[in-house]
């Protein structure tokens, strides 16, 4: 892990860092539809931000864990386990129920890194990214169409 590192709610009036969101969701028009409903956290490693991910409220007790990127030079080093652990974190502690979250079917190592976190597969729903985005999304050489949706229930969550 870092050294000097924090993770912090950012305030209604500080911008969040696009380059970063963007890494997790490739179009800007899509993120700038649930930005301003979304709480930013970001991670700072001597003050310069090095992380992010948005939790946005989808129900009643119900959050989403959004928008997880970490900066590529810094990737690779338990950066984005920790921010999946202090989402959860979070969510827990503002009295939500359950934590979801949605991710393509061709996203491998996040599919590797949530599990890990402790979320289960809850539902896919298929050509979610085909309809949704004007490009088509290549990872790990597997056309992105289908979101997996999985989830953690916090009321009987326990780390
Ligand atoms: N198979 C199995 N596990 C894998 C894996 C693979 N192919 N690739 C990575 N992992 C595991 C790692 O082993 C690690 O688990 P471990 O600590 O038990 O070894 C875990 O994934 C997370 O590694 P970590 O170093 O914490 O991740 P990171 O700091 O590189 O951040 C992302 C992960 C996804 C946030 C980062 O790669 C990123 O910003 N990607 C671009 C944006 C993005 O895709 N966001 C998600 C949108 S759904």
């Amino acid at each position: 892990m870092q050294r000097n590192l924090t993770i912090t709610k950012l305030e209604n009036n500080e911008s969040a860092p696009m380059p970063l969101l963007l890494l997790a969701d490739p179009s800007e028009k899509n993120i700038l539809k649930y930005l301003n409903k979304s709480d930013v956290y970001v991670a700072l490693e001597n003050e310069v931000i090095i992380g992010v991910y948005l939790l946005k409220e989808i129900g009643p007790s119900k959050v989403e864990l959004m928008n997880i990127a970490v900066a590529e030079s810094h990737q690779g080093k338990g950066l984005g386990k920790a921010l999946v652990q202090h989402a959860i974190e979070a969510a827990k502690n503002s009295g939500m129920q359950s934590i979801e979250l949605g991710t393509g079917n061709s996203s491998i190592q996040q599919l590797a890194l949530y599990q890990k976190c402790g979320f289960r597969m809850k539902e896919i729903v298929h050509d979610f990214f085909v309809i949704n985005y004007d490009e088509p999304i290549f990872e790990n050489g597997i056309h992105c169409r289908d979101m997996v949706r999985l989830g953690i229930d916090l009321s009987s969550w326990a780390k």
